[in-house]
């Protein structure tokens, strides 16, 4: 790519916009819906001890290694990866991890828009009232039928997607850095109504009693690797969303403040969706424990109950909306940025590309739920024998696409990178360096690995 390219590719206008933006990307349905009620099969506090201990081992260091190699690189993903290897005299071929990265971002994208437009539809039937006084069965009726209707799913896939691709279309600073600084507030405060709303219902203590109560009599190895592959997927990690982030960092910002930053807010928020969430189950109660209806069928019967429910509901899901937003921007980064640079196209044209190309794909997404339900692509392996499209689609990005993509960008940046430069750049002491760089040369890849094969059994 040509210099005046180079040249005009903008910087963040501070750490804080970064942060925010990384941050953007990092909260989302993993926050939410997942943190809480995983927390809740594992033992309560016990398992809150091992995923923040995760966080600070795993998460953010190989946070601050996908940084490190965008900002290294300053070009797209792919592009950065190939140039930190030439600059090192390693292999270039270890830029496999930015292909596998952004091929994950595209896949996910497709269907994380559909679910972005479930929560989209569901801002409309909170604000209109049609959880107001329901029962369960009628609750549950509105999901089903959401589900069962492809021509409205396709509806809320196309808005959400169209959301996505605006921004960012309108590069760094009026698109991503903006939408980041209006919504993470935005999110943030809604929160903290919610929370506000959920300690009136009586059953907070019981919250925060299963929130933070340390059960260590239910903590198994398999609780271990389920926090580590939680910390990975929150912190957005092994889509080369960082790389992307990272490559429009200042020299002059710390990489680990920042890192450390993004962790932060990111398990702030899942707490904080913890205390939000788990009053009312309590409060009418419901199942802790029941996955996806949790926020969908649970949340919304129990809002129905509630006197200002209209409003607190339509609050939670402005906020799953912006969540889901800011995430789904990220993920469309990586890819806009690699269509753009490999192409050369406007910014503009690549993320128009980018964007509907992820729409296509989230079609078969949308279809595995109703007309397609019973096609398995993978039915003759038993493991997949019932695993639809879109849960397919999940389970490969997830489990194989992400840790592999992460597992090898924190053994380039631990074991090819020199180590002068890499300390050059990433201006910590030396105590803390040192720690940074084995965590990615030794721990990183044992634990990734333990995941890794885990998942795959
Ligand atoms: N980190 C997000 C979450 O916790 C999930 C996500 C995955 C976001 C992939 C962007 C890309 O929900
Ligand atoms: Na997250």
């Amino acid at each position: 790519m040509s210099d005046t390219n180079l040249a005009s590719r903008g910087n963040w206008s501070s750490r804080m916009a970064f942060i925010l933006a990384a941050a953007g990307s990092a909260v989302g349905l993993g926050n939410i819906w997942k943190f809480p009620y995983m927390t809740g099969e594992n033992g309560g506090g016990a398992f809150v001890l091992i995923y923040l201990a995760c966080i600070a081992i795993i998460g953010i260091p190989i946070m601050m290694a996908e940084v490190f190699v965008g900002r290294n690189g300053r070009r797209n993903p792919v592009a950065s990866m190939r140039l930190v290897a030439e600059r090192n005299l390693s292999n270039p071929a270890w830029r496999i991890s930015a292909i596998i990265g952004v091929l994950a971002a595209f896949i996910i994208l497709s269907f994380y828009s559909v679910i972005g437009g479930w929560s989209a539809s569901y801002v409309m039937h909170s604000a209109v009232g049609d959880f107001a006084g329901q029962d369960a069965e009628a609750v549950g009726a509105i999901f089903g039928d959401l589900l069962a209707s492809p021509g409205i799913l396709l509806f809320w896939h196309t808005v959400f997607m169209g959301l996505i691709i605006f921004v960012v279309s309108r590069g760094l600073k009026s698109g991503l850095e903006r939408a980041a600084k209006t919504l993470m507030p935005a999110l943030f405060i809604l929160l903290l109504l919610v929370v506000a709303y959920a300690t009136t219902t009586g059953h907070f203590g019981q919250a925060l009693d299963f929130l933070f109560t340390p059960d260590f009599s239910k903590v198994t190895w398999d609780t271990a690797l389920q926090a580590l592959g939680q910390a990975f997927f929150t912190m957005s990690l092994g889509m080369a969303i960082m790389m992307a982030y990272g490559s429009y960092l200042g020299k002059d910002i710390s990489i680990g403040r920042a890192a450390v930053g993004v962790g932060i807010m990111d398990t702030l928020v899942a707490l904080l969706a913890g205390l939000a969430i788990f009053p009312f189950v309590f409060a009418n109660g419901l199942e802790a424990g029941q996955g996806p209806g949790l926020i969908f069928v649970t949340l919304p019967l129990a809002f129905g109950q509630m006197p200002l429910g209209v409003v607190f509901a339509t609050a939670f899901f402005i906020l799953l909306l912006f969540a889901a937003w800011t995430s789904g921007i990220s993920l469309l980064e990586p890819v806009t940025e690699w269509v753009e640079e490999k192409f050369a196209m406007s910014r503009t044209g690549a993320a128009i590309l980018s964007g509907v190309a992820c729409w296509l794909l989230g079609i078969a997404s949308i279809l595995s739920l109703n007309i397609w339900s019973d096609v398995y692509l993978l039915g003759m392996f038993d493991r997949f024998a019932e695993t639809g499209i879109l849960d397919l689609l999940d389970f490969v990005t997830a489990n194989i696409m992400l840790p592999l993509s992460g597992l090898l960008t924190a053994l380039f940046v631990g074991w090819c990178v020199a180590k002068e430069s890499l300390q050059d750049d990433m201006a910590m002491s030396d105590g803390l360096f040192n720690l940074w760089r084995n965590l990615l040369r030794y721990v990183t890849p044992i634990a990734v690995l333990a995941v890794f094969i885990y998942n795959l059994m």
